[in-house]
């Protein structure tokens, strides 16, 4: 059965649990059997949508000797032979201005190249206004100290972006349930798979509380376990485009 067609019976089996309550034996055989309807609710929980304005607080946990350790299987940190880098940072994010400012305190995201290498240890900032994307390095980097990364049109994740994922599983992180959703329907696609958690019982604001975001990186994966969620619009001053950021060269990377 190819993934797609899974996932269809994926969403579909959700559904009709939902809505008509059909035997879940039926849906967890349709699943490919890779899901464990033992352990796990096979009901889809609503999905949650991302507060329209927020901030929130991070700590980084960076494989670094490991591609097939999945952070799922972490909570919250990786098995024993497999090596990581920590860090910390902070999420800044206004949709109504498409805007996002990621802070990475002690090193960047993991994607250009082996965190090992010492290169690859800077301090940078993601800052995504005005529909494009600002890679600044805090420290010397393999790029210009501002530069455009990506496509020219870039913008954060939508508030419903969950839309596009799938419901994976629930587990416990730090002692809270967590409800994880997974992208994994493109095997050729390096970004693949990548999931963002949410605590369903802890909500500020009437939206629920951003528990983890893990993605593939150069050597490994990466998770960032969220804290110090706050339902309020960042200062404006966070998005203010630094001056060396105008006619900003492209960081030549996608
Ligand atoms: C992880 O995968 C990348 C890309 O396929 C490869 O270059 C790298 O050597 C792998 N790293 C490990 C530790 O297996
Ligand atoms: C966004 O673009 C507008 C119009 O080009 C410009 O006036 C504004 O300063 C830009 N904002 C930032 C943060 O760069
Ligand atoms: C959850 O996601 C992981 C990683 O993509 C995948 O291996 C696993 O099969 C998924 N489980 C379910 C029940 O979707």
């Amino acid at each position: 059965m190819s993934r797609s067609i899974l996932s269809s019976a994926f969403v579909l089996c959700s559904l009709l649990v939902i809505f008509a309550f059909v035997p879940l034996i039926t849906c967890a055989g349709i699943s490919g059997g890779k899901l464990k309807y033992s352990k796990q609710s096979i009901k889809e929980p609503q999905r949650p949508l991302l507060a329209p304005h927020f901030t929130m607080k991070w700590r980084i946990v960076a494989s670094t000797n490991d591609n097939s350790s999945i952070p799922l299987d972490w909570h919250p940190l990786p098995p024993k032979n497999v090596k990581y880098m920590l860090g910390t940072g902070t999420t800044y994010y206004d949709w109504s201005q498409k805007a996002m400012l990621e802070v990475y305190d002690d090193y960047c995201v993991p994607i250009f190249g082996p965190l090992t290498d010492k290169i690859n240890q800077f301090r940078c900032n993601f800052l995504n206004v005005n529909l494009t994307s600002y890679l600044i390095s805090l420290d010397p980097s393999p790029f210009p100290k501002c530069c455009v990364f990506g496509e020219q049109v870039f913008h954060p994740p939508e508030p419903t972006f969950l839309n596009n994922m799938f419901y994976n599983s629930s587990a416990a992180l730090f002692g809270k349930p967590v409800d994880w959703w997974v992208l994994d329907t493109d095997q050729n696609d390096p970004a693949e798979p990548f999931g963002y958690g949410f605590y369903p019982k802890d909500q500020v604001s009437g939206y629920q509380t951003p528990a983890a975001f893990w993605f593939r990186t150069v050597d490994g994966f990466s998770i960032q376990y969220f804290k110090d969620f706050e339902v309020k619009k960042p200062d404006p001053s966070v998005w203010k485009l630094p001056s060396y950021c105008v006619n900003a060269p492209s960081c030549g990377y996608l």
